[in-house]
């Protein structure tokens, strides 16, 4: 085979001189701050509005991306961006990435790929053994937790209906049995935005009550009945916390319902034997969404909806068309809302793979461990937290609203660090969410003193 120097094809110089750069990014935005400076950013206007009259170089494409495009990244693998739940992505997954890229693999069916589908269904079933869900589970990959979310409750959606006689592929939704749903107080937004394009509207729907960390009530859960779709989570976008599953869906599941949990970062808290007891009981549920992108740090793209039973996917997702019908075990088109898609399943195998399950259970480990040093050094600091810290994620609070936005501000324009802002029960708080699995015990320190010192500039 001939050396790769000796390879002058211009595809081949091209491919090298994209690797050398994203090394070359790889390396020095360490030294860089975590959101681009403005300098960056004024030069982002130099990218021409204009679409090229003809063909340009692919070497100068390469370049403009490179010098413009670099400097304006937000840089989430460097251990200090702690904003919504954004890890940075593992180095094997992107080496795995790169080369899955130049593979350029359709996993929609298996005689479309080979290798993408072993890799697919491999890293599938490992996931579901990792996070202890039933052997019959089914996971299928997909664009990210909210796509998760909305694929999860299409199933659930249509199976209920079927239980009741009514075939949704048959006979729509007009006039079908109405549904209600039960979720969360606390239920994450992208499954209010999943209901809808689900047809199933606000009225539909009632809220569990929660506590003052986010979690259900058990005591105060609403009845359900088996047209009931109920909506948890495993792990609040704002606090940690999850919901109290080993006794909800039994209870649940006692009323003829389907349970239904979203689990995009916190169900990684069940890969971890230390923090399993956060969400004990999880695996009882009847599908889950979850996101290798977040707490294993896949690439983006790496959703996962789960259903542990395949035929309630397949039923909801099928294609009826003579020249994709597949007798196949995973069929991925006949699984998920896509036809064609990339073979998502390589980078998260590759990080399993190369992890196993007791490198994943450290990682999940580590985080949490990172969260409580965050959370004990800005409560030392005198920020005030708003939740026990659970899994991965601070909620804290400085004097009050307007002070606490000003902070927020203050240490997003120091870029140490990057961290974002919400509400939790009426009032302004940060949110930290310690997300990557290079963030070290020195990023914390560094990160919490950029924190309290732009409280008290
Ligand atoms: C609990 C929860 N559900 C759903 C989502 C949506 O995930 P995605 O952005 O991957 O679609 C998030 C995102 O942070 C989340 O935290």
């Amino acid at each position: 085979m001939p050396t790769l120097e000796r390879m002058r094809s211009p595809k081949i110089q091209l491919m090298l001189d994209a690797a050398n750069r994203a090394a070359a990014y790889l390396e020095s935005s360490g030294q860089r701050g975590v959101f681009p400076t403005e300098q960056a950013l004024a030069d982002l206007a130099r990218f021409p509005r204009e679409l090229p009259a003809g063909p340009v170089p692919a070497e100068n494409i390469l370049a403009m991306l490179d010098e413009l495009g670099s400097p304006a990244t937000v840089v989430s693998t460097h251990g200090r961006y702690f904003g919504f739940v954004t890890g940075g992505v593992d180095p094997v997954a992107l080496a795995a990435a790169t080369l899955a890229g130049a593979w350029d693999q359709n996993v929609a069916l298996p005689v479309m790929s080979p290798i993408a589908a072993t890799l697919d269904e491999i890293a599938a079933a490992w996931v579901c053994r990792l996070l202890g869900l039933p052997e019959t589970a089914i996971a299928t990959f997909c664009a990210g937790a909210a796509i998760a979310n909305q694929t999860c409750i299409v199933a659930a959606r249509d199976a209920l209906l079927d239980r009741t006689g009514w075939s949704v592929e048959q006979r729509g939704l007009a006039g079908a049995p109405p549904l209600r749903v039960v979720a969360s107080a606390e239920i994450h937004v992208s499954v209010n935005k999943a209901l809808r394009i689900a047809g199933i509207g606000r009225d539909a729907m009632v809220l569990a009550p929660t506590d003052e960390c986010g979690r259900v009530i058990v005591e105060e859960f609403p009845v359900v009945d088996e047209r009931t779709l109920v909506l948890l989570q495993a792990g609040n976008v704002n606090t940690g916390h999850s919901d109290p599953f080993a006794e909800l869906i039994p209870l649940i599941h006692r009323q003829g319902g389907w349970a239904h949990v979203d689990g995009a970062f916190g169900l990684w808290a069940a890969a971890a034997p230390a923090q399993r007891h956060l969400v004990a009981g999880v695996e009882l549920a009847d599908s889950w969404a979850t996101d290798a992108h977040k707490w294993l740090n896949a690439p983006y793209d790496s959703g996962l909806a789960i259903c542990r039973d395949p035929a309630d996917l397949r039923r909801a997702m099928v294609f009826d068309a003579a020249y994709v019908a597949s007798e196949d075990e995973r069929p991925l088109l006949h699984l998920g809302m896509q036809m064609s898609q990339r073979a998502r399943g390589v980078e998260t195998w590759a990080i399993l793979a190369r992890h196993g399950r007791t490198g994943i259970a450290d990682l999940v480990d580590r985080l949490c461990a990172r969260a409580r040093q965050m959370a004990e050094l800005l409560e030392k600091g005198g920020a005030r937290l708003l939740a026990p810290p659970a899994l991965n994620q601070v909620l804290v609070r400085f004097d009050d609203d307007q002070t606490t936005d000003a902070v927020i501000a203050a240490v997003q324009a120091d870029r140490t660090c990057w961290v974002g802002g919400t509400v939790w029960h009426g009032r302004r708080a940060m949110r930290v969410s310690v997300s990557d699995a290079s963030t070290t015990a020195d990023d914390i320190t560094a990160a919490a003193e950029a924190i309290l010192r732009s409280w008290h500039q």
